[in-house]
């Protein structure tokens, strides 16, 4: 899987992709993450990639050419099955798009910036708009980074233990049952007795249970 990164701060995104999983990914040439500078592709004499918005009002607005130029280069060279904008305004992301976009060949996301993007490209280039959550962040490239963490994750062969993406909170309808490492006692606080017996039909059934209580308790919305 290919995702190609389009934003006009490209080093925010250096980290996210760089360690851990997602860097594994990457190197078993499972995914593959390509980020664009968008000043790259602003063929005017300063590369300005903003401008004022038509009717007035405050902020700069992104234009349509940088972001036409590198999206048509990018299509140029393969099909892409979706071009996602990150905007507060998109629908929230749940697993269920993320397993949706896992199964996809080559996505195309674009980061916004300052009051926003023309409308046009979200007219003409964008398949799908996407928020990570009720509140507004200063560009897209952490929203992206967010994105595309829960998409790759979800690639067969990407974590060592397959099931374990299987076992995730929001995977099936339940919240994670707590968890516990050793020490078996720290300073008189107990892992649960249940735990410790290895008996796996018992420790599945106090699994459930917890697993369904924190639901109850902490987002009942996810039982129907
Ligand atoms: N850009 C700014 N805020 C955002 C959010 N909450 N989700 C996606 N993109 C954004």
């Amino acid at each position: 899987m290919r995702f190609d990164i389009i934003s006009v701060l490209p080093e925010l995104l250096e980290s996210p992709f760089a360690h851990s999983i997602l860097q594994r990914a990457q190197k078993k040439g499972i995914a593959e993450i390509q980020v664009h500078h968008l000043r790259d592709y602003a063929h005017n004499k300063h590369k300005n990639v903003d401008d004022y918005p038509y009717g007035g009002g405050g902020g700069m607005v992104m234009s349509i050419e940088p972001f036409a130029n590198c999206i048509e280069a990018l299509r140029s060279k393969r099909t892409y099955d979706e071009i996602i904008f990150m905007t507060p305004d998109g629908e929230v992301l749940n697993q269920t798009i993320a397993n949706e976009l896992s199964i996809k060949q080559n996505i195309i996301v674009l980061c916004g910036h300052y009051k926003g993007i023309d409308q046009r490209i979200r007219d003409v280039f964008v398949t799908r708009e996407i928020s990570i959550g009720d509140y507004v962040l200063s560009g897209g490239e952490l929203p992206a980074a967010v994105l595309v963490d829960s998409v790759i994750r979800l690639i067969p062969g990407v974590l060592s233990d397959e099931t374990s993406a299987l076992s995730d909170s929001f995977q099936g309808e339940l919240l994670d049952a707590p968890i516990y490492t050793r020490p078996a006692d720290w300073n008189g606080h107990q892992v649960p007795d249940v735990l410790l017996s290895g008996n796996e039909a018992l420790i599945n059934n106090w699994r459930h249970d917890m697993a369904l209580e924190r639901t109850k308790k902490r987002r009942p919305d996810l039982l129907k």
